[in-house]
């Protein structure tokens, strides 16, 4: 899953259910996605035409397994109402041929991929002590009454207080979701809750399938119920994580109504939520009526029409849904983004203004800053401090020991200890609990270097600090360095307006895109670090089954934090301008974020360097902003298509997709209407055009450049005048490089008319020379 709260990945199972049959005698079967592109379902379509459509499906598929009842029982979707197209169990000689049929536009093996406040709208001036100003986007745009947002994910807690559904209104009449018959009750402000597991089956095998828990759309992970409750919770007061972080929870839309779309289940092998589930879920969240979807969930980025998630999302977009999906957790190593499409809002990570700062103190009088959720340890006083490499068993690897694995340490020598471990390779709260079964007192946990200052509040198992890597390099030469080691852990304290913030989360997955360099992603960054949120019921804080403790508020990190966050705001804006089109709303968003941090200082990465636009994109979301960006870059559905062409996709295919006979347009990637502009590779001149739209009052705005070193650009016109809304007014823009060689440069455009700021970054690479 696509949170790092508990980042231990266990093989629930692993099935080897292909690896038997590949013997000779056997071929190979797998799942498959065959995509033949959109239906053209008009107005009045019925369920009877769904049924058509699967008919025509077996037809298709019987011409390639010999008969129409293999053809039926190899099939395990039908998709019938946006997205066109099928999912079955094939060998791969069978997706081959009918890969070759010239009204298929790609077969896609069937992937795995995984799951990547309180406090936090305050964070982004939508209330000031828990009090709305009134200039606020939660009030002008109503708390986000009467939007439908839905998230694919691991399902939903409903009893989770989140949900309830007191204060908001009669359901939509043009909802068409639904809920489970038994099991639980959807109310006014759940609304949709439908499971998608047989692309997960055919994977996980039959044994999996009689398993209760991967045939309900209970959320047994908690993350589900975490995204759900951050883009769209009620109010919840005096929610809080042991005490700590107390306030009153909410999503972004807090009136919202909320849909669940579980696509994701116990992980097996590379991933727990599959495509072929996930298509179908789009499919039918589509149908079903949702104005935003939110998805906290990927894989490696890859072409896009052999990605189900982009083909999917594209529908989306096509019916005027919003689609945000979580940029990845690969960070800080570049090119690691995921879920690129330019259709997408792609959302990074980046910390709030808010620790649980629990610090540690050395006996030689050094202190350090450290994170957690834990109790205070038995006495305010230093404590005896060992490694858990001193503390080993005697049959256990230094190199496992000092993980803190568990079987390694000895009580013996830990007990009455502070124990000292490492963090790496499994979950950090099961190194507390390694610790706790060991006997020590308190554990301190030292990041190792690929983490660095990456500090994360858990709810360990016994009182603990969790510290960077420098800090915990100095923790071990002190111990090294003197016969009797000491040291003591603070209780943790919320600690509110800490500078500077935001600050890029060093998990946060990089640009630059390794499919399109010209469409810069991430797109926004938004909060993502030790988030409160809704917890699943349906299992412990640390995920483990001995655990018997239940709690209702849990703190999150990850890009699956920050993107229903973005989810939320686009709910309130889809409200307060139901004709903005998700384009409209996606250059809203990115063109009023700031680069700046809470000390008035451009953004910090984790390691204390100025962050670029590869780790957030146009800059951190303030809504207040975005309700009123000014103008807009606005891009439709053929603009898309172009796109397309442009990267290689052939007439026929774009037509297939596009489910018109659709002419392409002979475009530059440069002029592509995103509201940010990368020129990848660039030796000499080059000019590019972009169109502005206007979406607020009148306006005369002029153009200022921050330019990027080493590089001139121009603006022509400089000066654009919109009378009215709707107005729409090009501009050109000319880049040059002068010399060969130039590494990758950032600056930035902003149009204003001195009230609105409509920013865009500028991102312009060499060419070796
Ligand atoms: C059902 O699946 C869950 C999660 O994969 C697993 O923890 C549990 O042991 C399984 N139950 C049975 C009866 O196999
Ligand atoms: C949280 O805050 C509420 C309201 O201020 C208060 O009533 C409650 O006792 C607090 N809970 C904790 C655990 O601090
Ligand atoms: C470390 O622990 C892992 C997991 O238990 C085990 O597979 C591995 O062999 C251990 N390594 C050593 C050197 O003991
Ligand atoms: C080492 O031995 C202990 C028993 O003394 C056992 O519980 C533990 O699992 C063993 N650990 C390893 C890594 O083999
Ligand atoms: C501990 O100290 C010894 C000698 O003072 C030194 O050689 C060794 O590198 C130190 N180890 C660590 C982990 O600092
Ligand atoms: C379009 O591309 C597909 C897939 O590469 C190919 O099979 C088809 O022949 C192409 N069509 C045209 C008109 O080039
Ligand atoms: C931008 O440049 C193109 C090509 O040079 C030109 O045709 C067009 O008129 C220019 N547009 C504006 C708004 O200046």
């Amino acid at each position: 899953m696509w949170s790092l709260n508990h980042s231990v990945f266990i093989l629930f199972f692993i099935i080897l259910f292909s690896s038997l049959f590949q013997s000779s005698v056997f071929a190979v079967k797998k799942s498959y996605i065959v995509y033949f592109g959109s239906h053209d379902h008009g107005e009045g379509v019925t369920e009877a035409d769904f049924h058509q459509v699967t008919e025509t499906h077996h037809e298709f598929l019987q011409s390639y397994v010999g008969s129409y009842e293999k053809a039926r029982g190899a099939m395990i979707y039908s998709y019938t109402r946006n997205i066109n197209g099928f999912a079955a169990i094939l060998e791969e000689k069978e997706a081959a041929s009918i890969a070759e049929h010239p009204e298929v536009v790609s077969v896609l093996l069937n992937r795995g991929r995984n799951l990547h406040t309180t406090h936090s709208w305050e964070f982004m001036s939508m209330e000031y002590n828990g009090v709305v100003p009134s200039e606020s986007l939660f009030r002008k745009a109503r708390y986000g009454e009467d939007v439908i947002i839905g998230n694919l994910d691991s399902g939903v807690w409903p009893e989770s207080p989140s949900f309830r559904d007191e204060g908001i209104g009669p359901i939509p009449s043009r909802w068409k979701g639904k809920c489970p018959t038994t099991d639980f009750r959807c109310n006014r402000k759940l609304i949709g809750a439908r499971y998608f597991n047989k692309g997960y089956l055919a994977y996980a095998g039959p044994a999996a399938t009689q398993n209760h828990t991967h045939n309900t759309v209970r959320d047994y992970e908690g993350h589900g119920s975490h995204t759900l409750s951050t883009l769209g919770g009620n109010y919840v007061s005096g929610a809080n994580v042991f005490g700590f972080g107390n306030g009153t929870a909410k999503g972004g839309s807090p009136k919202a109504r909320v849909a669940t779309y579980k696509v994701c289940w116990p992980k097996i092998d590379d991933g727990g939520c599959f495509d072929a589930d996930i298509m179908a879920a789009f499919d039918m969240a589509i149908h079903d009526g949702v104005d935003v979807l939110s998805l906290s969930l990927g894989s490696v980025a890859v072409d896009y029409f052999n990605d189900g998630l982009s083909i999917a999302a594209f529908h989306a977009v096509k019916k005027g849904i919003t689609v945000l999906c979580s940029a990845g957790n690969s960070g800080p190593t570049p090119g690691t983004v995921t879920n690129i499409a330019p259709w997408i809002l792609t959302v990074a990570a980046s910390t709030l203004d808010r620790e649980f700062a629990s610090g540690v103190e050395l006996y030689n009088g050094q202190s350090f800053r450290g994170s957690s959720l834990s109790g205070a340890l038995p006495e305010n006083k230093f404590y005896p401090l060992i490694t858990a490499a001193d503390a080993k068993l005697a049959n256990a690897s230094v190199e496992n020991a000092t993980l803190c694995y568990r079987g390694t340490i000895d009580p013996e020598k830990a007990r009455g200890r502070i124990l000292v471990c490492l963090r790496g390779i499994f979950a950090r709260v099961v190194k507390s609990l390694v610790a706790f079964e060991a006997g020590a007192v308190g554990m301190i946990l030292c990041n190792d270097q690929a983490d660095g200052n990456q500090l994360f509040a858990d709810p360990h198992f016994l009182p603990s600090s969790q510290i960077t890597y420098e800090d915990g390099v100095a923790v071990f030469a002190y111990i090294n360095s003197t016969k009797n080691p000491l040291g003591s852990i603070n209780p943790p304290i919320t600690k509110l307006n800490t500078k500077p913030a935001p600050k890029m989360a060093a998990f946060s997955s990089r640009g630059p895109n390794i499919i399109t360099p010209e469409i810069l992603k991430p797109d926004i960054t938004a909060p993502g670090v030790n988030i409160v949120a809704a917890y699943s019921g349906g299992i412990s804080p640390s995920e483990m089954d001995f655990d018997k403790r239940r709690i209702p508020f849990i703190t999150m990190s990850g890009t699956s934090m920050s993107c229903p966050h973005v989810a939320g705001v686009v709910g309130l804006l889809k409200t307060l301008h139901p004709d903005w089109s998700p384009s409209a709303i996606k250059s809203a968003i990115m063109t009023t974020a700031r680069t700046r941090a809470n000390n008035a200082k451009p953004i910090l990465d984790d390691n204390n360097v100025k962050a670029t636009p590869f780790a957030y994109g146009s800059g951190h979301i303030r809504p207040n902003r975005a309700m009123d960006p000014g103008l807009v870059y606005e891009l439709n559905i053929n603009d898309y298509l172009n796109f397309l062409c442009f990267i290689g996709y052939n007439q026929t295919q774009i037509s297939m997709f596009s489910g018109t006979h659709y002419h392409c347009k002979d475009i530059n990637i440069l002029d592509f209407n995103y509201p940010t502009i990368t020129i990848p590779q660039l030796y000499g001149s080059v000019t590019l055009s972009r169109k502005l739209k206007n979406v607020g009052p009148p306006g005369t705005y002029k153009a200022t450049l921050r330019v990027p070193a080493g590089v001139s650009v121009s603006v022509q016109p400089n000066i654009l005048k919109f009378d009215k809304i709707g107005d729409e007014k090009s501009f050109n823009l000319t880049v040059e490089v002068k010399r060969s060689g130039l590494a990758t440069v950032f600056g930035g455009l902003t149009w204003s008319d001195g009230k609105h700021y409509v920013r865009s970054p500028i991102v312009v690479g060499g060419v070796k020379g």
